[in-house]
């Protein structure tokens, strides 16, 4: 197959998987010319920013967790500039554990850092799941692997 039969037959493929969710709810920009990343793109970046930042803290590495730190904060900032269905109360209600991360790395105090850690990681799923996205689950990493601040496994039944 020539190279846009490839290209024709992904994009035929990728229309008829019927998708389990509306997209309208996330518009981007339709006046923009310029490049806007998928949402789903700038949420990877965010979940490889949020792991290292865990990881550089546990390696006291203050400096490097400060850079992942505004890493992070850039692509939420990004998700909600782009984005308008994301309820802008969702990027808020981040604002405080953000700050109280950022100052723990200044502290260089792992214990506190650990603590608003949580708080951070609780808001990323608190708005997965008032998206209708509970099923991406973050969590705290467990290990240096790809994605082990991700939860694969499906929610226990009640
Ligand atoms: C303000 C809302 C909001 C916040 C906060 C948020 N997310 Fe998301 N995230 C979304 C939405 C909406 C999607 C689904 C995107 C789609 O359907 O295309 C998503 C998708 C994802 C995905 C799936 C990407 C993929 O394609 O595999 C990951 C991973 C993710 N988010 C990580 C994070 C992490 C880590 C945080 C916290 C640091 C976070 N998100 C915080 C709204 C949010």
């Amino acid at each position: 197959m020539k190279w846009r039969g490839v290209v024709m037959a992904v994009l035929l493929l990728a229309a008829s998987i019927p998708l389990a969710m509306a997209q309208s709810d996330l518009k981007r920009p339709s006046s923009s010319d310029q490049y806007v990343p998928r949402l789903g793109d700038i949420m990877s970046a965010a979940l490889s920013q949020h792991q290292k930042l865990w990881l550089a803290a546990k390696a006291q590495n203050w400096e490097l967790a400060t850079y992942e730190l505004g890493q992070l904060e850039s692509s939420l900032a990004e998700a909600a500039m782009q984005y308008s269905g994301i309820p802008v109360s969702n990027v808020t209600t981040l604002k405080d554990p953000l700050q109280s991360v950022s100052d723990a790395i200044a502290a260089r105090d792992g214990r506190k850092f650990a603590k608003a850690y949580g708080y951070l990681t609780e808001g990323c799923n608190s708005c997965h799941t008032s998206m209708n996205r509970s099923f991406i689950a973050i969590r705290v990493p467990t290990g240096q692997q790809p994605f082990a601040n991700q939860l694969f496994s499906p929610p226990r039944k009640p």
